[in-house]
């Protein structure tokens, strides 16, 4: 590769998870630091970050027609230096190295702090692939965080050892590890300085975070949550993505308790079948999945409830898929996102025999999510006539518009002034009027002042 000028401009493309959208985020921090600024919306910019996801379909693939549109001028007018980061990066970097010559850099999900003297190798004309995982190092090497959304991402833990039999996240993020107790409140801290009020905790499996408090007593999820939900300023705590094993009684109980831990659970299921629910090695049963689920409901009874399903999973008969819809009536979602199951390289779940094909798939998933739709529809109509905080993110698409997101994590939007009550990070009440299948219409509520 030929030196080159340094980049004054950067573009992060984060595609997957929200760990991804926070990961896209400190990666353009420390780019930043490095005197390189975001590049502005419609212009070319001088270094490309896409930050990859591995978990279904052909996303390697897309990478290639990425990085074929960025260098043959299709995406911007001239070719930026390019670097893959994320789960493709950790699972394919030397082979994407080996096929994509344009590539300056492949950098894995636990490495990217590295990032700023792999650009500068790169203007010397020298690639890299860096896919080690110290995990915590790569924390430790963050800039301080300076800027913020009014609902920010948190990392607080990492990996998984679950190992389902379907999924890739094992071997890209590797094993799981929780980022410790003072950081994430310092962390924290810094995020409501710069703005934020609403917190996201991440992490592939959020509810095994444990930790040192400052008193040296091990602490889960519950009590980072009742620690962070000390912190002035901060009004709206949540938390994803969890697992039905890790959920502990005090877990259950911080629902009911603290007021600013939004009512909303993610909790996926994947399948309402224990025949595969087992193949995916999956530690829940239907039973036991709905169960724990009424223990949340009981603690908040105005839960609202999300989860993930993959329909077709290898050997997965008719009887068993209607196990899934049962769940789903059973359960009622107000939001859901559902799958069809895609073979994953190195999984286990990849070689078993009896591959679902393609319109079985299909035909099972259009039904599931009639279903889902259903109830996300419902759910959103019972909010109707109900008035409720909403915390302003941004602009909508017409002048006088905001938008921003119930307690339930409903979008919500209503039109106000431009200056005055409901600007971007305030929490406004509203009255929600007319609900649609997505969004909700409201209008800023007379009756109470937020
Ligand atoms: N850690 C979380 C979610 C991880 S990935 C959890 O365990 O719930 C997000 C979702 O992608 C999963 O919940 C699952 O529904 C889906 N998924 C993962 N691997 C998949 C695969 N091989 N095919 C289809 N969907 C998959
Ligand atoms: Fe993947 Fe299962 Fe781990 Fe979730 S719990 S990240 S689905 S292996
Ligand atoms: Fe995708 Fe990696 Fe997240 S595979 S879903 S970006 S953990």
């Amino acid at each position: 590769m030929k030196p080159t000028n340094p980049p004054k401009t950067y573009r992060v493309k984060s595609f997957g998870c929200q760990m991804n959208v926070y990961d896209g985020e400190r990666m353009g921090e420390l780019l930043a630091e490095q005197g390189i600024t975001p590049a502005p919306e419609g212009e070319d910019a001088d270094l490309v970050v896409l930050n990859t996801c591995h978990i279904r379909e052909k996303a390697a693939e897309k990478i290639y027609s990425d990085i074929g549109r960025l260098t043959k001028g299709k995406a911007q007018k001239k070719a930026p230096m390019i670097a893959v980061a994320g789960c493709v990066a950790q699972a394919e970097g030397e082979e994407i190295m080996a096929r994509a010559p344009a590539v300056s850099m492949v950098v894995g999900p636990q490495a990217y702090h590295r990032l700023p003297e792999m650009v500068e190798d790169a203007v010397k004309g020298k690639r890299g692939t860096d896919t080690d995982m110290p995990a915590i190092a790569k924390f430790a090497a963050l800039p301080q965080r300076r800027k913020s959304a009014p609902a920010a991402f948190l990392t607080i833990q990492e990996g998984c050892d679950k190992f389902c039999t379907y999924c890739v996240v094992p071997y890209t993020r590797g094993a799981e590890i929780s980022r410790p107790y003072s950081d994430l409140v310092d962390e924290a801290l810094k995020l409501v300085d710069a703005g934020a009020r609403e917190i996201t905790l991440l992490g592939q499996n959020v509810s095994a975070w444990s930790g040192e408090d400052e008193t040296g007593t091990r602490q889960g999820l519950a009590g980072l949550i009742r620690r962070l939900a000390k912190v002035d300023g901060l009004e709206r705590l949540r938390y994803t993505t969890s697992h039905p094993a890790d959920m502990d009684d005090d877990l259950i109980a911080a629902h009911g308790e603290i007021d600013k831990l939004m009512p909303y659970l993610h909790l996926p299921v994947q399948a309402g079948n224990d025949r595969i629910l087992k193949a995916m090695n999956r530690s829940h049963t239907a039973e036991s999945y709905l169960r724990l689920l009424e223990r949340f409901r009981a603690a908040r009874p105005d839960l609202a409830l999300s989860g993930d399903f993959i329909v077709g999973f290898p050997g997965e008969t008719d009887a068993e898929f209607e196990d899934t819809l049962k769940i789903v009536d059973e359960v009622r979602y107000a939001q859901a996102y559902s799958f069809k199951y895609s073979p994953r390289p190195g999984t286990p779940a990849a070689t078993m025999d009896d591959q679902v094909p393609l319109e079985v798939m299909d035909e099972r998933l259009q039904r599931l999510q009639a279903a889902l739709n259903r109830d996300q529809m419902a759910f959103n109509a019972a909010s109707e006539g109900k008035t409720c905080q909403v915390l302003v993110e941004r602009k909508g698409k017409l002048p006088g518009q905001w938008l921003g997101k119930s307690p339930w994590l409903q979008s919500v939007w209503y039109e106000g002034p431009e200056n005055g009550r409901g600007a971007i990070g305030d929490l406004v009440q509203v009255d929600l009027i007319e609900a649609g299948p997505n969004s909700i219409r409201g209008a800023l509520s007379e009756t109470v002042s937020a």
